[in-house]
């Protein structure tokens, strides 16, 4: 086993490279089994993954809260924060993320940042952790599907990442493209979505402090349910706008096409801020439930324009009916 601390107070391994207590104890057992051939070598596999999530076994992620961009709202409990999530790759039902995404491997990992920029990048794990202090945000996350959550995220603004390209005059947007391995993720291999997974903003979206390339959420690295080993969350957006394992980040001149707005253009506009206003075709947007919080018995609460952020210049003199 490789132990490694890095810099940014990270202790490594990773989870992928841990064997969980629980596997270690019964690892004789399991042998035992194998021996008798009553667990296939895949099957194994899939159970030592799996244990390695029951464990929780997350590296730790040093970050100082900046409570200036943090909601004061009571953070979700970690448990529904990992277990009712939406990650296509891995499956569409809530559950199917942290029951299968023991499969993806967040290390090594890259990230290549190109397209209209003077200085294109590719970037491994440690040298994103390097890039810019590490702080904790405490976010509320809005789903289309009307449901609501609040993380406590640990990442830095994305505009630091975007000052070291220096983007050309040409670049108006910026595309998130997601890993997209059938070998890792076995919902790629359904059409469900025009895979890879394809998100975008606007250059000054993307530019806005709020925008965090995240690496981490309560402390510690990305589950792989949540989109490890990096993701951006854009808070003031339906949740489906903040891409998960991202692989590639490319500065554009038009306006990205992106994969919800291929599989359903008349309810999936490019901008997906959230507004209590403008329903969704099957969801009404004015209200919502928060996860762990409310009840399907209780009143459900009012959505905020934006989520509640403070974003509104963003959009002066747009039409959000028509740009949604
Ligand atoms: N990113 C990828 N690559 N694949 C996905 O299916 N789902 C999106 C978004 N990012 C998704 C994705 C949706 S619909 C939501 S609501 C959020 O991730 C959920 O993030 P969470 O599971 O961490 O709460």
């Amino acid at each position: 086993m490789l132990i490694k601390r890095s810099p940014n107070g990270i202790d490594l391994p990773f989870p992928s490279e841990i064997t969980p207590r629980a596997v270690f104890e019964n690892r004789r057992a399991f042998i035992r089994q194998m021996a008798a051939g009553s667990i296939a070598g895949g099957a194994l596999l899939e159970m030592l993954s799996r244990e390695a999530f029951a464990q929780g076994v997350n590296p730790k992620l040093a970050a100082k809260r900046n409570p200036a961009l943090s909601a004061q709202d009571k953070p979700t409990a970690y448990h529904d924060a990992t277990h009712y999530n939406n990650f296509y790759e891995f499956g569409t039902d809530k559950s199917d993320p942290a029951e299968n995404a023991g499969t993806l491997r967040p290390r090594p990992w890259t990230v290549s940042i190109e397209g209209e920029v003077r200085k294109p990048l590719t970037l491994d794990l440690d040298a994103l952790l390097k890039l810019a202090p590490l702080e904790e945000r405490v976010y509320r996350l809005r789903c289309v599907e009307g449901w609501s959550m609040v993380i406590p995220w640990v990442g830095y603004s994305l505009s630091e990442l975007i000052k070291r390209v220096e983007p050309t005059g040409s670049a108006k947007y910026v595309e998130f493209i997601s890993l997209a391995d059938r070998k890792q993720m076995p919902g790629v291999a359904s059409r469900v979505l025009d895979w890879p997974y394809t998100e975008g903003l606007r250059l000054d979206e993307a530019n806005h402090p709020l925008t965090l390339l995240t690496l981490g959420m309560y402390g510690e690295t990305l589950p792989n349910q949540n989109g490890a080993p990096v993701r951006v969350v854009v808070p003031w957006k339906y949740g489906f706008k903040s891409a998960k394992s991202i692989v590639k980040i490319r500065f554009v001149r038009d306006m990205p096409r992106t994969s919800w707005n291929r599989s359903a253009p008349s309810e999936y506009g490019f901008y997906s801020n959230v507004n209590p206003a403008v329903d969704h075709p099957r969801w009404s947007q004015a209200s919502e439930r928060r996860i762990g919080e409310d009840s399907f018995l209780s009143r459900k609460r009012k959505t905020l324009m934006f989520n509640g952020y403070d974003v509104a210049s963003l959009y002066t003199g747009m039409d959000l009916k028509k740009h949604f």
